[in-house]
């Protein structure tokens, strides 16, 4: 039995809203025969997927980041907008890309499910004119041939784009135009000096990682220009062929959720930006087997990626695990401002799409319980008598939390919401919550599983959010929480 204590007065913060964000690229099935489907009965006039718009609509998305990924470190812009739609060999995915989805699209899209638009630029084979005419034609008026460009598209206001990231994993071998720590630096100074003599209100990104050396470049150079620093991390389900998500080694791997926000953030103090540059974990997922970098010399590129959609891989393990991370930056909220699962779509994201509609995977359900009942503040929470488990053996053994907690209240109402996550792959855990007289209402929603390996497929409902009333006793609450359970405890 753990006891937990929930301290409403001892506010750790405002968490930003944007840790709930996504991220869509021009790769695998995300885009094309993704959110964008000209032609299906299931699109409208402008080829969006209705059914795809409506379960984004209902978590609530806060930001998109798009195009890419290594999508974007050799895309030009300027062949995907107006008129102009010149199809192109991505040399990240290795496919020829139509350019029919471009910037107007994108923003049409951010529009419609009211979500702030997050615009990557190539950073790899890209110039700082590239980029600072981007911002031209997304941001200004009228002023120049790219606002007027836009206008000529059709779009006469502005589209007032305030994210944008200078690169993506621009530090990786795999990266087209990957440059040196002692080039980085100076290249986003002078891409940052270009894009806010611009527009002076964008918020700057750059690609980063949790590396001294990398980042002592990127900060003593840039540093001034930027608004955040972008880091990304997947984290390896293993096995090989799928056989996996191993439920108890991808819990296992929650011990590595919180060392990179760690590390950046004692490298943002140590060189003096803490407070002043924040966090975007702009990419994060778990990740099986057949991740795209997979060498397409020596497998058939197009088996790989399509074993991403196998929707049986997407279990309870990958709604534990992606709870545990939002927890960590609800936790850090103080510096990370803004999060994006990838994808957003298909691959290996939280919503799949086939002809005939779609299915939600377990980490959308995860993401639909926090987006709807989580707090904006928050707050001080203890956990008492918190037990643990072990993975594996020897001197790989991992021990484990339990339970993961993240306390939390809603600003509008005063109600206390806490995030309570149980990892064990097969105990029920017993809370007791002193509540005092403040609360007389107690709800509990779970997203809940038949088994630890539970997922959702066509025809398959093994995943499913739940609502439980539960009896306040005296001043204390007491409850059990399902074994490999994502939960919200509401007071009010
Ligand atoms: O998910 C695919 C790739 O993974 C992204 O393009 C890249 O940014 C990351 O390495």
């Amino acid at each position: 039995m753990a006891k937990m204590e929930l301290n409403a007065h001892r506010e750790i913060g405002k968490r930003d809203k944007k840790i709930f964000g996504q991220f869509i690229e021009h790769f695998h099935r995300q885009i094309y025969g993704g959110i964008y489907e000209p032609g299906s009965a299931l699109s409208d006039s402008r080829g969006f997927r209705k059914d795809v718009l409506d379960a984004l609509k209902n978590i609530e998305v806060p930001v998109v980041r798009w195009p890419g990924g290594c999508f974007v470190s050799a895309y030009n812009w300027k062949d995907g907008v107006g008129k102009n739609r010149v199809p192109y060999f991505d040399k990240a995915w290795r496919v020829e890309e139509s350019n029919e989805f471009g910037t107007d699209e994108f923003m049409e899209y951010c529009r419609e499910i009211g979500a702030e638009p997050y615009i990557c630029t190539n950073a790899g084979t890209g110039t700082p004119e590239e980029m600072s005419d981007w911002v031209e034609y997304c941001n200004l008026e009228s002023e120049g041939k790219w606002a007027k460009l836009r206008i000529e598209n059709g779009y006469k206001e502005p589209f007032k784009v305030k994210y944008w990231s200078i690169g993506n994993e621009n530090y990786g071998h795999w990266e087209m135009g990957a440059k040196e720590i002692g080039e980085w630096g100076s290249f986003v100074r002078e891409s940052a000096k270009m894009m806010k003599r611009v527009d002076p209100t964008i918020e700057l990104l750059a690609a980063s990682i949790p590396d001294l050396d990398w980042n002592i470049d990127l900060l003593r150079k840039a540093g001034k220009y930027l608004d955040w620093i972008s880091i990304h991390d997947y984290w390896d389900k293993p096995g090989i062929n799928n056989e996996l998500s191993n439920y108890e080694y991808c819990m296992a791997k929650t011990v590595h959720i919180e060392p990179p926000i760690v590390r950046t953030k004692s490298i943002l103090e140590s060189l003096g930006y803490l407070g002043k540059i924040r966090i975007a974990f702009d990419e994060w997922n778990l990740r099986g087997w057949y991740h795209p970098h997979v060498d397409s010399k020596t497998e058939d590129c197009v088996t790989p990626r399509d074993k991403n959609d196998d929707n049986s891989t997407y279990t309870m393990a990958d709604a534990v695990f992606s709870a545990s991370v939002l927890n960590a930056c609800h936790r850090h909220c103080d510096v990370v401002g803004m999060a994006n699962f990838a994808p957003t779509v298909n691959t290996r994201g939280a919503v799949f799409t086939n002809p005939e509609g779609i299915v939600l995977r377990s980490t959308y359900h995860v993401f639909a319980l926090y987006t709807q009942q989580l707090g904006d503040v928050v707050i001080d929470s203890w956990l008492g008598d918190n037990r643990s488990f072990t993975v594996g053996e020897g001197d790989a053994a991992v021990q484990v939390p339990t339970l993961d907690i993240v306390a939390t209240k809603r600003t509008e109402d005063a109600s206390l919401r806490t995030a309570i996550v149980n990892r064990h792959p097969e105990q029920p855990e017993t809370i007791i919550v002193p509540v005092g007289g403040s609360y007389t209402q107690a709800t509990l929603y779970s997203v809940v599983g038949d088994s630890k390996d539970a997922y959702n497929d066509v025809g398959i409902n093994q995943v499913r959010t739940v609502r439980r009333p539960l009896a306040i006793e005296g001043q204390q609450l007491q409850f059990d929480v399902e074994p490999h359970s994502v939960n919200v405890l509401v007071l009010a």
